[in-house]
Formats: structure tokens, C-alpha cells, sequence
């Protein structure tokens, strides 16, 4: 129980629409993060070694987020999720399961268009907690520049694999 916590905010914005988004946002880390951490394991194709690495990586940063959302969820008095079941009844990002044999390319793209939607999230809690729950407003900035970070490495890679399969075919 936090009761200054929500004492200090409640005049300024709607608690339970605060802790509400904050649980949208736990379904979508959880969802991120299993989507990286099983991409890791059945991606096939070029710079693989580094790819699941940078994947695994992420995946561990996506559970850190997790346990940030569920610190601050408490802190308001509110009850994260409880049951795997809720995260799909909560979450607003599409779950992009692996497809088309596992390519690297299409694996890319597809945590591409995550890490784009977990922006979105982000910009939004800030937005909405912005003068009014400073530590939502920190909390959901920290978050979005890590997942801006994830969002130009997952570009950059792309770029990477894409020039070296046209540098291939130049030989082939
Ligand atoms: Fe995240
Ligand atoms: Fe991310
Ligand atoms: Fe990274």
C-alpha cells in the first residue's frame, strides 16, 4: 500500500485509467519478450550469431521492463495481471509469431513492427501522465528510449543482412 503514492495524483488524473495502461503495457512486455526469446531460438540465416544474440538481449531488457510496469502497478494500488490468459485480452500490439521458415529477414521486420507499437505505448503513457504522476512520466520515458534503441538496432541488422545477401548474389 502506497496511499501517498495515489494521494499525490488522484486530483490530477484518473488512477485506475493509469494502472489500467500499465497492465496493457505488462501484456505487451511479457508478449515482446517471449517473441524475441523463441525468435532467438529458430531464426536460421545470415549474421545469425549475432542476431540471437542482440534477440536474447532483448528479451531479457523487455522482462526488465516487465518488472518496472509491476513495481509501479503496486505502488498505485492497483493488481497486475495474474494469469498468462490476460495478456492477450489486454495487449493492443498484435503477437507476431515466427513465420516463413524462420527467415532472419521476416523475423526482423516482424519485432520491428513490435518494438514500433511498444514506441506508441510509451509516448502515450508519458503523454498522458506528463505533469500530472512524475514517476509514470520517468518510468514510461525510460522505457520508450529502450525501446527506440531496440527499434533502430532491429533496423540497422536489417540494413546489414539486406547488403549482404545483394553482395552475394553479386558472386553467385
Ligand atoms: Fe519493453
Ligand atoms: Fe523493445
Ligand atoms: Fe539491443
Amino acid at each position: 500500500m502506497a496511499k501517498e503514492s495515489v494521494a499525490i495524483i488522484k486530483d490530477k488524473l484518473n488512477v485506475n485509467r493509469v494502472i489500467d495502461v500499465l497492465n496493457k503495457a505488462l501484456a505487451e512486455e511479457w508478449l515482446a519478450f517471449y517473441q524475441y526469446w523463441i525468435g532467438a531460438a529458430v531464426m536460421k540465416g545470415a549474421m545469425r550469431g549475432d542476431i540471437q544474440r542482440e534477440f536474447e538481449q532483448h528479451a531479457l531488457e523487455e522482462f526488465g521492463h516487465a518488472k518496472l510496469l509491476v513495481d509501479r502497478i503496486i505502488q498505485l494500488e492497483g493488481t497486475p495481471l495474474l494469469h498468462p490468459q490476460r495478456w492477450f485480452e489486454y495487449t493492443e500490439c498484435a503477437y507476431e509469431e515466427p513465420d516463413n521458415d524462420f527467415e532472419i529477414t521476416r523475423l526482423l521486420l516482424q519485432n520491428t513492427a513490435s518494438e514500433r507499437c511498444a514506441i506508441r505505448r510509451y509516448q502515450g503513457i508519458a503523454a498522458m501522465t506528463d505533469g500530472k504522476d512524475f514517476t509514470t512520466c520517468d518510468l514510461a520515458k525510460k522505457i520508450l528510449a529502450d525501446e527506440q534503441a531496440h527499434e533502430q538496432e532491429l533496423q540497422d541488422f536489417l540494413d546489414d543482412v539486406r547488403m549482404l545477401y545483394r553482395e552475394t548474389s553479386l558472386y553467385e
